[in-house]
């Protein structure tokens, strides 16, 4: 996640005046981080660059499920899609305007930042192509993102974030039931389920990834240290799974993972991290698992929408005289 502090003029160590000391004895006493003042310059660029991940992943699923809602079944279906998009650029919004708090430059952020450095989860890079492949998202993505606020919101030390997730959380629940019970409907039926499960097939073990390098190869201890996450990548990718995978076995929709009792937890089916072929959209399981150094660099390249979902929420900013002189 290098370069979030790139787009960023005012430099951390400028604007946060605590050292790590005093921000450690402020939190040990129970007290909640509430702005900059309180911030040490290695939590303020902790603080930035999960507030810049969150932010960019909510603000790219709008055009993600966009191009999807076009292919709702009804103008109904349509209105729900929409009051999703919404929702998900409010929640943008919130971190955005955090992240203005916290001394970055929002236009740059949102408006003028060069498609290659959003910071989003990849599998948003790969196009939802039909209303089921929506609603598949909502049930996998917006869970992932339920499971990863929800942790967010019961340990983050920043009093601003914290308090906004309580109504992010209750529509991210929204989101999710919304692409649970289309699911239900859709497997009644054969080529639905056979849709269904299409979809699944590819974007369950994108999900998967989306958690993160396993704990035995992560940075950035201090989203850990510091409370800005209470539970670790391989706990939340358990977590997400223990949600998902009992849903998709009621509704007869396969997966490559179980829950296995003697491990006391969800074991993987399939080799993971496995290699992508993005423009059919299809694991290349056979070729065995690759490394993390393969995943990293897949995600670094971005994928076959970046370009086109950022160009699209920067285009009225870009073509209507808003863009600032330099
Ligand atoms: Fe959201
Ligand atoms: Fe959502």
């Amino acid at each position: 996640m290098a370069g979030v502090s790139q787009v960023s003029h005012v430099a951390s160590a400028e604007l946060a005046p605590w050292t790590e000391e005093q921000v450690q004895q402020h939190l040990a006493v129970g007290k909640l981080v509430e702005g900059i003042q309180h911030m040490s310059p290695k939590y303020l660029e902790g603080m930035r660059r999960i507030l810049t991940v969150s932010a960019d992943t909510e603000f790219v699923s709008a055009p993600a499920y966009l191009r999807a809602a076009q292919h709702a079944p009804a103008l109904n279906n349509f209105g729900s899609a929409m009051s999703i998009i919404q929702d998900e650029l409010a929640h943008a919004h919130i971190g955005y305007r955090l992240l203005g708090d916290l001394g970055m430059d929002m236009d740059e952020l949102i408006y003028e930042r060069p498609a290659s450095s959003f910071k989003y989860p990849y599998a948003f890079d790969v196009p939802l192509n039909s209303w089921v492949e929506l609603v598949c998202a909502n049930a996998l993505y917006d869970q992932a993102g339920f499971v990863l606020l929800s942790d967010v919101y019961q340990s983050s030390t920043f009093g601003p974030w914290k308090r906004a997730l309580a109504k992010v959380d209750k529509e991210e629940t929204f989101h999710l039931r919304h692409g649970r019970t289309w699911i239900r409907k859709l497997v009644k039926d054969p080529a639905g389920r056979a849709e269904v499960q299409a979809a699944v097939d590819w974007m369950f073990i994108l999900t998967l990834e989306w958690f993160g390098l396993p704990d035995s190869m992560k940075k950035h201890s201090e989203q850990l240290d510091y409370g800005f996450k209470g539970k670790s990548n391989d706990e939340l990718r358990q977590w997400w799974m223990s949600e998902v995978v009992p849903f998709m076995e009621e509704v007869g929709i396969q997966v490559p993972a179980h829950f296995a009792n003697e491990r006391d937890g969800y074991v993987i089916d399939c080799p993971f991290p496995a290699a992508f072929d993005e423009e059919k959209r299809e694991w290349l399981l056979d070729d065995g698992s690759i490394s993390w150094d393969d995943v990293l660099a897949r995600w670094r390249a971005r994928g076959p929408m970046n370009n086109d979902y950022v160009r699209t929420l920067q285009r009225g900013y870009q073509t209507t005289g808003l863009r600032r002189e330099r």
